[in-house]
């Protein structure tokens, strides 16, 4: 169990301890006595914190939780907490913040650096810093004066000053697993295939002789979701795909034919590009045109739910980080979940909810689609936004805009894959600006449209870096875009991060 105490790199955590194919939830701080009641975790592994255990009123944990008897590892803010609570001292580091790289000294090679060289890099984030050791704690590591890893091993209790979870940290990953194998005798049983069998086996107890339904995305998560249900229930879940007239280049028809033939999914393709075009007509601003997406996804759901009899239950993809997110220390994220729910079914319609990924991580996700024989370019499809292309026209959509917005970016998306970039992009896409620019072709001028490049790279969509992508490649899918696609005559190349853009124009 990782306890979660607001720390950037929590989630991290739990995805490398899941890589050691060790099970872990996370859990906010302030539920630990209860969860660990009910799920008795083999260990507990405390998270960093922006905030600091020398403020009044920082999180703490309760008496009983250093009685409890479990292992327990504190990562930074963790091992500060573990000090200060049992009753050692912490400083605050006025003026002496360590971050970033640093060495560490091992000065014990207790269990937590059993196999790991005397003397390693390690990644630090912090200012406070544990000045005297609680009673019947040693000191295992120093990094310069300072402690980096401490322990009271008749008690079970480890810390980190540094963060183990970060690749920056050499041997972060043997530390955790000798804390997980060595502290915790965790069986190394959580593998992907465990998964399959028993979500399989839950699912099928479930529905009983029931039917369900799930409306795909065309996206990883709803595909996986679907056929994990599908080898529950066989034809007894049907699949919806909406074609709302946003999507990419011949995007409705391959992903019916990729799903129904080589997945063998029991699909409806619903045809209603008509109805969203309509109604998306002269609106310009993006969040009217999210409601109005949403809403008219919703109208064609439950005309083709109802066509169906209604089935008791209905399959979503939603992931872990979403579950995490909604019940975290920092309170639901504004940040991108908002757009997330667009799309979404409304509360009031009476499903029961199957979420067979609600506890795996994207990447988890991708190996469980692998293991059930997705296409590997299928599963590694980079993200697309649920109102489509709708939020890449800048201004108002038309069938003729869309249709420019799709051929430019069908050059783009041919380009990425000949270079073999689509997966070490987070994404590649083409925006189309509502503007238009002087050009010159042969002997004409031309006034016509501008088109933006944007790639980008990142690990959770939450922050982006943009891409650098070679001048060779962009000038490649500049060419054709303005040569092919009669309508655009400039192309640019957004160089804005996230922060402070955000991945989407809208
Ligand atoms: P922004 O533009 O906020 O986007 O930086 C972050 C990531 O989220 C994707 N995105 C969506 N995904 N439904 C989705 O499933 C949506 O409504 C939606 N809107 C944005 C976006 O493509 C990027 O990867």
């Amino acid at each position: 169990m990782i306890l979660d105490f607001g720390g950037q790199y929590t989630q991290l955590i739990a995805r490398r301890v899941r890589e050691l194919s060790v099970y872990c939830e996370i859990v906010p701080f302030h539920e630990a006595m209860g969860k660990i009641e009910a799920s008795r975790p083999a260990g507990v592994i405390l998270s960093g914190s922006p905030d600091s255990v020398c403020r009044e009123g920082s999180p703490s944990l309760p008496p009983e939780f250093f009685n409890a008897g479990m292992p327990v590892l504190g990562i930074c803010y963790g091992l500060q907490l573990l000090t200060r609570q049992l009753g050692g001292r912490v400083v605050s580091g006025s003026g002496r913040r360590e971050f970033g790289k640093a060495m560490v000294d091992v000065l014990d090679a207790d269990m937590l650096f059993a196999g790991i060289p005397q003397r390693f890099q390690a990644w630090m984030s912090h200012g406070d810093r544990v000045e005297d050791l609680a009673p019947g704690f040693r000191v295992l590591a120093k990094s310069g004066d300072i402690v980096a890893a401490a322990a009271d091993a008749d008690r079970k209790f480890w810390g980190l000053q540094f963060h183990p979870e970060v690749v920056h940290t050499h041997y972060g990953k043997e530390i955790l697993e000798n804390f997980l194998s060595r502290a915790c005798n965790c069986k190394r049983d959580w593998t992907m295939s465990a998964f399959i069998e028993t979500t399989v086996q839950a699912i099928a107890g479930r529905v009983g002789s029931q039917h369900a339904i799930c409306g795909l995305s065309g996206g990883v998560d709803s595909t996986v979701a679907a056929l994990l249900v599908r080898k529950a229930i066989g034809d007894r879940l049907t699949c919806i795909f909406v074609d709302n007239g946003l999507l990419r280049k011949n995007e409705f028809e391959s992903v019916l034919a990729s799903l129904s033939e080589r997945q063998h999914l029991k699909i409806i393709g619903v045809d209603a590009s008509r109805r969203f075009l309509s109604r998306l007509q002269n609106v310009e601003d993006p969040e009217t045109k999210r409601k109005i997406i949403g809403e008219e996804f919703i109208r064609v759901f439950e005309k083709e739910a109802q066509k169906l009899g209604n089935p008791p239950f209905l399959v979503q993809g939603t992931l872990y980080p979403d579950v995490i997110e909604s019940t975290s220390v920092r309170g639901p994220s504004a940040v991108i979940k908002s757009h997330h729910n667009v799309g979404g079914l409304p509360l009031d319609l009476k499903f029961e909810l199957i979420e067979p990924l609600r506890e795996l991580f994207k990447d988890e996700v991708r190996r469980v689609g692998e293991q059930l024989g997705m296409d590997p370019r299928f599963v590694y499809r980079q993200p697309f936004p649920g109102p489509g292309l709708a939020v890449r026209i800048l201004g108002p959509v038309t069938a003729r805009r869309l249709s420019l917005l799709r051929e430019a970016d069908a050059v783009m998306q041919e380009e990425i894959e000949r270079e073999g970039l689509t997966r070490e992009l987070w994404q590649a896409f083409v925006v189309l600006l509502p503007i238009n620019t002087v050009g010159v072709m042969g002997d004409d001028r031309t006034y016509e449209n501008v088109a933006a490049l944007r790639a980008v790279t990142s690990l959770d969509g939450m922050t982006a870096d943009w891409a650098r992508l070679p001048h060779a490649v962009l000038e490649r899918i500049s060419t054709r875009i303005v040569n092919e696609v009669r309508g655009i005559n400039r192309v640019v190349y957004d160089i804005t991060s996230k922060p402070p853009g955000t991945i989407e124009w809208e």
